[in-house]
C-alpha cells in the first residue's frame, strides 16, 4: 500500500511539473482561468490584488512606455523602471559628443535636472470590458467578411464614445480568439515622462548584439524615468510647475532573491504570437518567409560590417541601425531552429489528424469544420507567393535608408503642386525636413547604402516570380544588362538625396515650382516604383486572402476549442496587458550542458577578460567587483547576481515588464528571450523557453554603488 501511495505521488507530482504554464492571461480573467493554478504553484496573492476595479490593485503600476515596451512605478513620486534598450532612442536624444549618456551614463542629481521629453508617453490601464456581445450584435454567420467588418467596426465605435465620452481616458477595443470575442480597453495617458538615470551602454548594453537573445546574459538592461502630473495629480502636457505624479499604486521591491522553482509572474504587454496557425501556415512561414528575410538581413548585414570594421566614425554611425536590424534577424533564425527541433510541424500535423477524426464523428462537425485544412492549404499556397513578394519588398524599402528617406519629401511636393499653395505650411514643412536631413546626414556612409541598393535589388530580381517585379526591374535590366552595381553607382550619382550639400541647398533655395526636381529624381522614382507596387500589385491580392484567412482561423478557433473543452485556451498577444506565470529554472540548450539559472558579476569579469570589444567596462565595476562591495544587494553565498531566467512565456512587447514573486514583489525587469525558445511566439515549449530578467538587486546596485544615486533606492518601498 505504502509503495501504491509513493508511486501514486510521484505521478501527481510528475503531472502537475510537466503541465506546460504557457500562456498570456487576461489579467481581468484570472480567476476564471488560472488564479487557482498560480496559487497551487506557490502565489500567495488573490486575483483581486492584480487587477481590480474596485480598488487599487497591481496593474495601476503598470504602464505602457513609448508606445512598444512596459514599465512599472516603483515609489509614490512617479519614478518608472523601464529596459536601457526601451529608453535607448531618449537617452541618444540627450547626448551630444561632450555629454555623451550611451557612453557615461546619465544620473539626475536631484528632480530640477531631470530630463523632458516631449513626444514621450507612458500609458496606465484604467479598466477593461468585455464587449463581444455588443460588438457582434447583429453579425451573421453567411454575412461576407467585409460586411461582418463594417458592422464590427461601427459597433466598436459606438462603444467606444461612449464609454469615453466626457473624461480624459481613451478607449481600444480588440479582437481575441481572432473575433470570437473583443474586449475594450479603457487608457489614460501620461505625457510629461522625464529622464532620471540610465546606467552607461557598457552595463546597459553589455555583450551588444553578441549577447543579444542569449543565455547566459550579463547586461544591465534598465533606465530609469519619472511621471509627471499637473497639481491636481492628473495627466498634463510638459511644464515646470508639473509635480511628481502619486499613483494609486507603486511596486515594492525584494531583496530575497529567489530560488531554482520559486514561483513567477509576468504583468506587461507583449506584442504579437500565433499559437493557432495550422501546419502549412507554419511551413510556409520557416521554409519561405523567413528564409528569404534572413537572407536579406544577412546581405545588409556583412556589409555594413565590412564597413564598420575598420572604421571607428562608421561604427558609432551604424551601431544603432546594425543593432535594429540584427534583432528580427536573429530571433528569425532562432525561431526557425526552434520549430525544428521541438518538431512543431509534425505536432500541428497530428493535432490536425486528431481534430479530422473528431469532426468526423458528427456530421453536424462535417458541416462546420470538415473542409478547413483543405481550405487552409489551398489558401496558404495561393497567398506564399505574396507574402514572400511582401517580404522582399518590405526588407528593400526598409534597409535601402535612401528610398526611406526619399518618402519624406513626398509631403512637399503635395503641399507645392495644391492650385493655391500654403506658403506657411510648406515653410514649416522645409523646417521639418532641414531637421530630417541633418539627423539622416549626421548618421550616413553612402557607400554602405550603395552597396546595400544594389545586393537588395539584384536578390529581388533574382528570387522573386517575374510578374510580381516592379516595372522598373526591365528597365535596370535592360538598361544597365542586369549589372546592378552600375545601376546602383549612378542612381547615387545622378540623385540630388545622397549629397548633403545638394539637399541643403535645395531646401534652402526652394519654390513650389522646384518639386519638379523632387519628382524627377532617380531615387525617389526608384522608392515610389517600389512602393507603389506593393500597393496596387501586391498588397490587394494579399489581402484578399488574409481577409478568408481571418474567417478561417475564427472558426478554426472555435472548433479546437469544441474539439478540447478541457483545456484553457489563451488568447493570442496583440499588445494587450497579460499575466504570464512560471517558475525559476535552468534548461538545456544542447547535448550535455546544462544551464544554471542564475548569472553573477563572475561572468561579467569572465567575459571582459577575453578583450572583446563587446564586453568592455568601466574601471569602476571592475573596482566594486575586487572589493566586493556589493552592500544589501548581493547574495547569501556573497556573490553578486546580475540576471536570472524563468519560464514564463513573454513575447516583444514583454521589454520592460515587471518581474515579481509569490507575494507581488518586483525581483527584476523582463528583457528578452533565450535563442532557444524563440519559437514560442508559434508553439511555446516548457523545457526550452525561457524569458530573460535583470535581477532587481543589480539594477539597484548599479544605482546605489556604481552611479551614487542612492537618493533613488531610498525613493522605493524595499520589503525584507
Ligand atoms: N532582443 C531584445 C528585444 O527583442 C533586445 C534588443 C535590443 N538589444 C540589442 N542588442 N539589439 O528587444
Ligand atoms: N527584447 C524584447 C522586447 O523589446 C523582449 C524579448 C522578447 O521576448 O521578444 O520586447
Amino acid at each position: 500500500m505504502r509503495r501504491v501511495v509513493s508511486f501514486l505521488i510521484i505521478i501527481i507530482l510528475f503531472a502537475s511539473q510537466s503541465i506546460a504554464k504557457e500562456g498570456m492571461w487576461v489579467p481581468s480573467l484570472l480567476n476564471k482561468f488560472v488564479a487557482k493554478d498560480m496559487r497551487q504553484m506557490g502565489m500567495r496573492l488573490t486575483a483581486d490584488e492584480i487587477y481590480s476595479i474596485n480598488h487599487s490593485s497591481l496593474k495601476d503600476a503598470v504602464a505602457i512606455f513609448g508606445g512598444g515596451c512596459t514599465a512599472e512605478l516603483v515609489s509614490d513620486q512617479g519614478l518608472l523602471l523601464t529596459n536601457h534598450h526601451c529608453g535607448y532612442s531618449t537617452i541618444q536624444s540627450h547626448s551630444t559628443v561632450e555629454n555623451d549618456y550611451l557612453t557615461d551614463g546619465f544620473w539626475a542629481g536631484s528632480k530640477e535636472e531631470e530630463l523632458a521629453n516631449p513626444g514621450l508617453e507612458v500609458t496606465f490601464l484604467v479598466r477593461i470590458e468585455d464587449v463581444t456581445d455588443e460588438v457582434l450584435k447583429g453579425v451573421e454567420k453567411d454575412m461576407s467578411e467585409k460586411e461582418r467588418k463594417a458592422l464590427v467596426k461601427e459597433h466598436i465605435d459606438s462603444v467606444e464614445n461612449e464609454a469615453v465620452k466626457d473624461t480624459r481616458y481613451k478607449a481600444v477595443t480588440k479582437p481575441f480568439y481572432y473575433g470570437n470575442e473583443y474586449y475594450m480597453f479603457i487608457y489614460e495617458d501620461y505625457k510629461d515622462v522625464r529622464l532620471v538615470g540610465a546606467p552607461p551602454s557598457s552595463i546597459g548594453k553589455f555583450g551588444r548584439d553578441t549577447d543579444n537573445w542569449m543565455w547566459p546574459r550579463h547586461t544591465g538592461d534598465f533606465s530609469v524615468f519619472r511621471v509627471y502630473a499637473d497639481e491636481n495629480n492628473e495627466p498634463a502636457e510638459y511644464s515646470e510647475d508639473n509635480v511628481p505624479y502619486n499613483p494609486k499604486q507603486h511596486m515594492k521591491i525584494s531583496l530575497s532573491g529567489y530560488e531554482k522553482g520559486d514561483f513567477t509572474f509576468v504583468f506587461g504587454y507583449p506584442g504579437s504570437t500565433q499559437q493557432f496557425l495550422p501546419a502549412s501556415a507554419i511551413k510556409m512561414k520557416t521554409e519561405k518567409i523567413f528564409p528569404a528575410r534572413i537572407d536579406l538581413r544577412t546581405q545588409v548585414l556583412d556589409i555594413m560590417e565590412k564597413y564598420m570594421e575598420n572604421n571607428d566614425k562608421i561604427k558609432l554611425q551604424y551601431a544603432a541601425k546594425y543593432a535594429g536590424v540584427s534583432n528580427s534577424w536573429k530571433k528569425w533564425q532562432g525561431i526557425n531552429l526552434g520549430i525544428d527541433r521541438i518538431n512543431a510541424i509534425e505536432k500541428k500535423k497530428k493535432l490536425q489528424q486528431n481534430f479530422n477524426d473528431w469532426v468526423a464523428q458528427k456530421s453536424s462537425r462535417q458541416q462546420k469544420y470538415g473542409s478547413l485544412y483543405d481550405e487552409f492549404d489551398d489558401i496558404y499556397s495561393k497567398i506564399t507567393p505574396y507574402r514572400k513578394a511582401r517580404a522582399y519588398f518590405i526588407e528593400t524599402i526598409y534597409n535601402i535608408e535612401l528610398v526611406r528617406f526619399a518618402r519624406n519629401f513626398q509631403k512637399l511636393v503635395k503641399l507645392s503642386k495644391k492650385e493655391d499653395p500654403d506658403q506657411e505650411k510648406i515653410d514649416e514643412e522645409i523646417e521639418k525636413l532641414r531637421k530630417q536631413s541633418k539627423n539622416f546626414f549626421e548618421d550616413y556612409h553612402m557607400p554602405i547604402d550603395r552597396e546595400v541598393t544594389a545586393a537588395l535589388l539584384k536578390s529581388l530580381y533574382q528570387h522573386l516570380e517575374f510578374d510580381l517585379q516592379p516595372d522598373l526591374m526591365q528597365e535596370i535590366i535592360k538598361e544597365y544588362e542586369s549589372d546592378f552595381e552600375e545601376y546602383a553607382h549612378e542612381l547615387f550619382e545622378d540623385s540630388f538625396l545622397s549629397s548633403r550639400q545638394e539637399v541643403k541647398d535645395f531646401l534652402d533655395g526652394y519654390k513650389t515650382r522646384k518639386h519638379r526636381k523632387i519628382e524627377k529624381d532617380p531615387v525617389v522614382k526608384l522608392s515610389n516604383g517600389l512602393y507603389e507596387h506593393y500597393r496596387d500589385n501586391i498588397s490587394p491580392v494579399s489581402s484578399q486572402y488574409d481577409r478568408k484567412l481571418d474567417s478561417l482561423q475564427r472558426i478554426y478557433v472555435r472548433g479546437l476549442k469544441a474539439f478540447q473543452p478541457d483545456k484553457r485556451f489563451y488568447p493570442d498577444a496583440n499588445f494587450t496587458l497579460r499575466v504570464t506565470y512560471g517558475q525559476v529554472k535552468g534548461y538545456e540548450p544542447k547535448d550535455a550542458v546544462d544551464y544554471e539559472y542564475q548569472t553573477t558579476l563572475e561572468g561579467v569579469m569572465e567575459k571582459n577578460r577575453k578583450g572583446k570589444r563587446d564586453y568592455r567596462i568601466k574601471d569602476k565595476l571592475k573596482d566594486l567587483y575586487k572589493e566586493k562591495n556589493y552592500g544589501k544587494y548581493a547574495n547569501e553565498d556573497g556573490s553578486m547576481p546580475v540576471c536570472f531566467i524563468a519560464s514564463n512565456h513573454t513575447s516583444g512587447g514583454n521589454s520592460g515588464s515587471p518581474v515579481l514573486n509569490a507575494n507581488g514583489h518586483l525581483i527584476g525587469i523582463n528583457f528578452d528571450r533565450n535563442w532557444e525558445g524563440t519559437m514560442s511566439d508559434l508553439m511555446y515549449n516548457p523545457s526550452l523557453c525561457r524569458n530573460i530578467t535583470v535581477d532587481i538587486r543589480y539594477v539597484l546596485f548599479i544605482m546605489d554603488k556604481f552611479a551614487d544615486a542612492d537618493h533613488l533606492v531610498d525613493e522605493m518601498t524595499i520589503v525584507e
